[in-house]
């Protein structure tokens, strides 16, 4: 067996479950579930009806579907790309379809990083306690995937802070240069899971400078780009962001979008990675032996989706009247900060976190994630700790609900 796979660290849910597994929820209340970020409104019709189309998909499903995707849908994404962020990508050689970010974000980092998926963690290095292994960054609380990628791509994690004296962002003060010259890729995630932060453009420019000086591959991702309060303030793109600096061809940039949270498809599993054309020629390869192209039937409905505005900016109207009314609750305890994007609030509980948790399932039957399950303690401490994920993905009311539950609860901490 691959060495590595003993390294991967428990998924936070499954943490949870063993946190909660002797816990008697209060019988008099129904679950409300807030701690799995899977939108829950409506998909477009416009989409479900493609789906539905009998004899289109008879077609789709009789042929073998293209690992570098259909032009119909490179084009759609690269529209979409100049319009949103006014970044502009050539559809042939800088736009790959993926199975959703979460495919992506792992399969990006197998072919990217140039160990030995088998080498050995082990390795005690030197006496600076440097190791001869390449780093992968991930903030810090993070997407569980940047690890995992890191592991099994035979790297090692290394874990820069969203600290929350600094606004949530992530401090790289830690890295010197020989930190820079060991690291090979960096996972960045704009707007933040779990913090809701965006990276500032200033901080963006300095990765990418640091990107072309020591050659490492940014793989940022964006899925949640779409879902903000702010329309003065739309989240930016490292690709935007790499244009404007005069990197126009991208060198070591690649981000990655979903139709998962832009367009409540979590199960269409359609997303697209863009940007260094080199790069993704030989992600194309990989991807092409790993046999994880998307069914074209897939295609063609994420196209359409690409292709419409309206029903994103209706799901967005949905997060906004759902996060007002949320909020005016939650202020009357917590100190709340309204995310800069995503679904998610980041709230600190000013007590053990898991604690907290299990509490909350048990007096009032509403399920969040624990801050310290998203983050590792990585010497500087836990950044999660002392705080929870609350992710607002279900219908208003339940949400509202939810809230006044939450707020109950904490009042009697
Ligand atoms: C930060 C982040 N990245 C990626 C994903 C994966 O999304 P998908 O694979 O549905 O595109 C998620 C899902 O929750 C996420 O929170």
């Amino acid at each position: 067996m691959n060495q590595n796979l003993e390294r991967l660290h428990q998924y936070p849910f499954e943490r949870l479950n063993a946190l909660l597994a002797d816990v008697t929820p209060n019988s008099t209340l129904d679950l409300i579930p807030l701690s799995l970020g899977e939108p829950k409104h409506r998909p477009p019709d416009f989409v479900l009806d493609f789906l539905a189309d009998k004899q289109t998909l008879a077609t789709h499903l009789a042929t073998y579907p293209a690992t570098r995707g259909v032009p119909e849908l490179r084009a759609a994404i690269a529209d979409w790309l100049s319009k949103r962020f006014a970044a502009r990508v050539d559809p042939e050689t800088q736009v790959l379809p993926v199975n959703g970010t979460r495919e992506a974000l792992f399969s990006f980092a197998q072919a990217v990083l140039s160990n030995s998926p088998n080498v050995n963690h082990t390795d005690p290095g030197n006496a600076s306690g440097r190791t001869s292994l390449p780093f992968v960054l991930t903030p810090n609380p993070f997407y569980q995937i940047y690890e995992g990628a890191a592991i099994l791509g035979g790297a090692k994690p290394r874990y820069i802070n969203n600290e929350p004296t600094q606004g949530y962002q992530q401090d790289f003060s830690q890295m010197q240069s020989d930190d820079w010259a060991a690291t090979q890729l960096v996972y960045i995630c704009s707007p933040g899971n779990p913090t809701g932060q965006v990276m500032p453009e200033a901080q963006m420019i300095k990765l990418i400078e640091l990107s072309l000086e020591y050659n490492f591959i940014i793989a940022s991702d964006e899925c949640y780009s779409e879902i903000y309060f702010d329309d003065r303030q739309p989240p930016n793109s490292l690709l935007a962001v790499s244009q404007a600096m005069g990197n126009i061809d991208y060198k070591n940039c690649v981000i990655f979008h979903s139709l998962s949270k832009r367009s409540n498809l979590p199960g269409l599993r359609s997303g697209f990675v863009a940007g260094d054309a080199q790069v993704l020629e030989n992600y194309l390869l990989y991807r092409t032996y790993h046999g994880c192209a998307m069914s074209a039937h897939h295609q063609y409905a994420s196209a359409l989706a690409w292709q419409d505005e309206i029903h994103v900016e209706q799901n967005r109207d949905l997060y906004r009247q759902k996060f007002a009314i949320v909020e005016d609750i939650l202020r009357k305890h917590f100190a709340v900060h309204t995310p800069q994007g995503g679904f998610y609030h980041w709230l600190p509980v000013g007590e053990d976190d898991a604690l907290f948790a299990r509490d909350l399932m048990q007096d009032q039957h509403v399920k969040v994630v624990p801050g310290q399950f998203l983050g590792r303690d990585s010497g500087a401490g836990n950044p999660g700790t002392g705080h929870i994920r609350v992710a607002w993905v279900s219908e208003l009311a339940r949400c509202q609900e939810a809230a006044e539950r939450l707020l109950e609860f904490a009042k009697t901490r």
